[in-house]
């Protein structure tokens, strides 16, 4: 009989209840390698459609087909023991309709084993939102920046620098609390206007490029670990994996070319 405990996986009401207390640590990952390092230090993990621009060169996130979203979620699911698994909703699968983001939300969750879904918009999307939580799908919303809209917004342009905007921000904020989200996304907002959505709400806000004032935090892990040339320029990177690789593939093609590649080792026993 074992005597080890199983690892129990976080929840969304665990993540939901650790607003205004420990900051929520999380970041992205689309591998089942990586999201096995995330998983020892996140409380939840997002399967971003970043992954469009990061692992397959795309311009913006547009372009991501779902089944790429289900492909990787799947990866990480796989690689992970305990964070929440958080999957992105890609452009085009869930605004039309509230039916439409049920019936990809659900095959989101069903071939991913993900815990939830997270999609773009404020308070447009919360008919959605409050549909979705409603019938068994947890949500968490992502408001401030929203890349997939950067051709409505003209590009990946900072939030709430002009204060006269502010009210339509903290009025999305509070649409999708008040709908079921059970966290939010606020990406690229300036800080006070990230302090006053994360004072109003009661529900968990993580920042990206919002500043220390949100109850938690999202890096594209590529980013912070120095794998992007061009990371955006809120971002810390902790790493140095670039020049990492670099030198590694540069050392391994000298041993091939000048014969000095280890032989003996390199043959299936
Ligand atoms: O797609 C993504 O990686 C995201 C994060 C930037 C929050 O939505």
């Amino acid at each position: 009989m074992s005597t080890q405990k199983p690892v129990r996986r976080n929840t969304t009401p665990k993540i939901r209840n650790m607003k205004g207390g420990d900051p929520i640590v999380s970041l992205t990952s689309y591998h089942a390698h990586t999201a096995a390092i995330v998983d020892r230090y996140a409380d939840f993990i997002l399967v971003g459609d970043s992954l469009g621009m990061v692992m397959h060169g795309m311009e913006t996130t547009v372009g991501v087909p779902l089944d790429l979203m289900i492909m990787h979620g799947k990866a990480v699911v796989r690689g992970t023991q305990k964070a929440l698994i958080v999957v992105d909703m890609p452009f085009g699968t869930y605004e039309e309709s509230p039916n439409m983001a049920f019936r990809n939300a659900a095959k989101i969750m069903k071939e991913t084993g993900c815990g939830a879904v997270k999609l773009e918009g404020g308070a447009r999307m919360a008919e959605t939102i409050h549909f979705l939580t409603e019938r068994g799908i947890p949500v968490m919303a992502h408001i401030g920046l929203t890349p997939q809209s950067s051709h409505v917004m003209g590009g990946f342009k900072t939030q709430g620098r002009d204060e006269a905007t502010w009210d339509a921000h903290i009025a999305d904020a509070k649409a999708v609390a008040e709908a079921g989200a059970f966290a939010m996304v606020v990406e690229g907002v300036v800080e006070p206007l990230a302090a006053k959505i994360t004072k109003l709400v009661d529900i968990p806000t993580i920042g990206i490029g919002a500043s220390a004032e949100c109850d938690g935090q999202i890096l594209v892990l590529e980013d912070m670990l120095g794998l992007n040339a061009t990371p955006p320029k809120f971002v810390k990177v902790y790493g140095d994996l670039a020049n990492q690789i670099e030198a590694s593939v540069k050392a391994y093609a000298e041993e091939v070319k000048d014969r000095s590649f280890p032989t003996e080792d390199q043959v299936y026993r």
